[in-house]
């Protein structure tokens, strides 16, 4: 009798370890598993879309920019826009082949980007209630990709509210290399609260710095929807702003070793040294060359 008591006392003590461990020890116990070649692969067109969205807002229009449109060849334009400056530029279209309506954000130069994560001003703000209505305050981003985002918001959404009414298209995928990739996330989040619930919006992203806060990194993760964001071997873009300002990713990071694999690193800033956050723990360990690929082959660039 007494020895049942105290194993259900113990049983009870172990329980409640478990229960108080927080979340990213948890997802720390998840396993990190290779990509296979196909899985990887499967990323291509998307990797070309974000590359593309370097190119002149008229070449993207007439889907005539060379290489990097002829890798998506059946690419139907509906809209671009932005000025390569305080809008970066952008493109919305249809992609028969995947079934699917594009959104790409153009990104910009490593030294710029720098200085937009490193800035000493950096804040943090809560998302407009015009664009993002009805998201609690508490999540914030960073002010400057807010900025940039809501510069093409409500054009980008009548562009791929055309997409679905014209081609039929039941999901949209947000893609982005860099400033490119955090302005998608906010594309990500403020799309669905504007569309029909039956779209479905996802996100692939190409270094990725952190966009928000960690109340922002649960929302994103609450979405339940497919977030990815990949990261090329010692590229410092994404593991900035630093954590200890209070700045958090989203779960779904696909890191890409010096060996080459792709490495599916689970839960939200993983710190294992296969992913970005252990193997560059701080920006000395960075190579700011890494930042724009190649990923899987494609430098990022028109
Ligand atoms: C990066 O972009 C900024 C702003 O557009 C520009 O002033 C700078 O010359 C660029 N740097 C490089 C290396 O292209
Ligand atoms: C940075 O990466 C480039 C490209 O992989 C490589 O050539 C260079 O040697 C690296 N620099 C350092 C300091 O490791």
């Amino acid at each position: 009798m007494v020895h049942s008591v105290t194993l259900g006392a113990v049983l009870l003590a172990v329980l409640s370890a478990v229960q108080a461990l927080p979340a990213p020890t948890l997802a720390k116990r998840q396993a990190i598993t290779a990509l296979s070649q196909s899985q990887i692969s499967s990323f291509t067109p998307f990797t070309f879309y974000a590359s593309t969205a370097y190119c002149q807002p008229s070449a993207t229009l007439a889907w005539d920019c060379g290489a990097n449109c002829e890798a998506n060849p059946t690419f139907h334009p509906i809209a671009s826009g932005g000025d390569g400056d305080g809008t970066p530029f952008w493109f919305v279209g249809f992609d028969p082949t995947l079934a699917t309506i594009i959104v790409a954000h153009e990104g910009t130069n490593t030294s710029e980007i720098l200085s937009l994560l490193t800035d000493a001003d950096i804040i943090q703000e809560s998302l407009s209630s015009s664009l993002f209505p009805g998201v609690n305050s508490d999540i914030e981003v960073h002010s400057g990709f807010a900025g940039a985002q809501a510069n093409s918001a409500t054009d980008v959404l009548s562009a791929v509210e055309s997409g679905i009414s014209e081609f039929g298209a039941t999901e949209v995928t947000v893609v982005g290399h860099s400033l490119g990739a955090a302005i998608s996330l906010l594309d990500f989040v403020y799309l669905p609260l504007h569309l029909p619930a039956d779209i479905t919006v996802r996100f692939v992203g190409y270094g990725l710095p952190r966009v928000g806060n960690q109340d922002f990194a649960n929302f994103v993760d609450a979405q339940g929807r497919s977030v990815t964001h990949i990261n090329n071997e010692e590229d410092p873009i994404p593991i900035l702003p630093g954590m200890f300002l209070g700045y958090h990713h989203p779960s779904g990071e696909v890191h890409i070793e010096d060996s080459g694999e792709w490495a599916n690193c689970p839960g939200q800033d993983n710190p294992s040294d296969q992913c970005i956050v252990g193997d560059v723990p701080t920006i000395f360990e960075g190579n700011e060359s890494d930042h724009d690929g190649p990923y899987d082959g494609v430098e990022m660039g028109c």
